[in-house]
């Protein structure tokens, strides 16, 4: 049966039939849908039905099955809630065989040990600094507004080479364009906007004679050189402003708000800061970013779990649901920063796999070290269960975070 055929009582909705766990955990559903549906019919915002995959192993197969492709520039492509950054022409995360290894290859050559090390630094430097504000400031911070957010946007500001104003506009865009609950005008209008501040970023980066390095500055580079596109440096450039600053802030907000639930896990992070990158490695696990991934389409029919999935219809992972599948994890729903099994799908799998995953990393590990050193009495100022989840995001986030210390 094709899916816009399904009975709409056995197709679910996203959002809405979704909600999450206490203090931002898992949506309860996904683990009855892992067991008793694993390609389950759902409805997206746009009004667009998608698979959706929730078990580990089929989360990484269609991760890496090119049968199911990431290209979705063509109007009518099945969509969240819009024509968001997957609808944007020349950027690499939209893009398959050939094209995508050559791009991709272009861009990778930022991510080195090099510029982990920068990146390091640079946060550890602005840390400090939002710090030394929150503690002349007195008694009483909130978490997102005086530190995950500033933090996270001075950091992005530098690596993109973006000016605090720009910064803030860009927010405001990614924001509008990844509401899930937002028209379809605003969805749209938002990706126009970062498209042309990718456009203009690009132009500066050409021009500019520093910074040879930097990501944009590379993506420049290569399309003067005939490499890649304009459009393709562009499209991707546009990426990279999602990419770098809102995964980030929900794990320096909500891992927090977890690991001082787990004082002794915290109290062996702050002795043994060898530890911090597993740290983030398992809050990134456990909380996850948004219930789904963007969605794919399948290029011809896929048969899983006795149901096809035809060609041109939409498929969406949850790496949440993978996350906390019993079948690849021992006691998944523990929060465990020793935790040893290895292969999760936070950071994807296969030829999409996360380009920026050190990076992540080392940021969330250096904001994660430089706030409980300074910080060493932490907690929060509220009950957890008073702490609210912001509205329409795609990425689980409070709306702020009262800490005291
Ligand atoms: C905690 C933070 C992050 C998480 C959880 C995350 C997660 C992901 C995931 C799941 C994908 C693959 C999606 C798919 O195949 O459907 C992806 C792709 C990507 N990520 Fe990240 N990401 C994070 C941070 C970053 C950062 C900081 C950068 C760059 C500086 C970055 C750059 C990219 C790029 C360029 C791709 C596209 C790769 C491609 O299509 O070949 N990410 N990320």
């Amino acid at each position: 049966m094709k899916i816009v055929d399904w009975p709409a009582a056995d197709v679910l909705k996203i959002p809405g039939d979704f909600p999450p766990g206490p203090l931002f955990t898992v949506p309860p559903i996904l683990a009855e849908l892992r067991d008793n549906r694993p390609l389950c019919p759902v409805e997206m915002p746009s009004g667009n039905r998608l698979w959706l995959v929730t078990r580990h192993a089929d989360v990484r197969f269609v991760m890496n099955d090119p049968r199911f492709s990431r290209d979705l520039v063509f109007p009518g492509a099945p969509r969240m809630a819009g024509d968001d950054l997957t609808s944007v022409a020349g950027s690499l995360f939209n893009m398959e065989g050939d094209d995508h290894t050559r791009l991709r290859g272009v861009l990778s050559s930022c991510f080195t040990r090099r510029s982990a090390d920068v990146w390091r630094a640079t946060t550890q430097r602005h840390a400090h600094d939002l710090l030394d504000h929150i503690e002349r400031a007195g008694q009483g911070a909130d978490l997102v507004e005086d530190f995950s957010e500033p933090l996270v946007a001075r950091v992005a500001g530098d690596v993109m080479g973006l000016s605090r104003a720009e910064h803030a506009t860009t927010q405001e865009h990614i924001r509008r364009q990844l509401d899930l609950l937002g028209s379809q005008e605003q969805i749209t209008s938002a990706t126009t906007a970062l498209t042309e501040l990718a456009g203009r970023l690009v132009d500066r980066a050409a021009e500019s004679k520093g910074g040879a390095s930097g990501l944009v500055t590379t993506l420049a580079r290569a399309a003067r050189e005939g490499t890649i596109t304009r459009e393709e440096a562009i499209g991707t450039t546009g990426l990279l402003l999602m990419n770098v600053t809102d995964p980030l802030v929900p794990p320096l907000t909500v891992g927090v708000m977890t690991l001082l639930r787990h004082p002794r896990q915290l109290g062996e992070c702050v002795r043994g800061p060898e530890l911090w990158p597993e740290a983030v490695r398992e809050v990134l696990r456990y909380h996850n970013n948004g219930i789904t991934n963007f969605p794919r389409v399948a290029v011809e029919d896929v048969e899983r779990h006795g149901i096809v999935v035809s060609a041109g219809e939409g498929i969406v992972t949850s790496a949440l649901a993978a996350a906390h599948d019993p079948r690849e994890f021992v006691d998944p729903h523990v929060f465990d920063v020793r935790r040893r099994e290895k292969g999760s799908v936070f950071f994807g799998a296969g030829p999409h796999f996360c380009l920026g995953s050190v990076l992540a990393t080392v940021v969330l590990a250096a904001a994660y070290e430089v706030l409980f050193k300074r910080l060493g009495r932490l907690r929060l100022a509220v009950e957890p269960h008073e702490v609210r989840k912001a509205d329409g995001g795609f990425f689980a986030c409070p709306e702020s975070l009262p800490v005291t210390w």
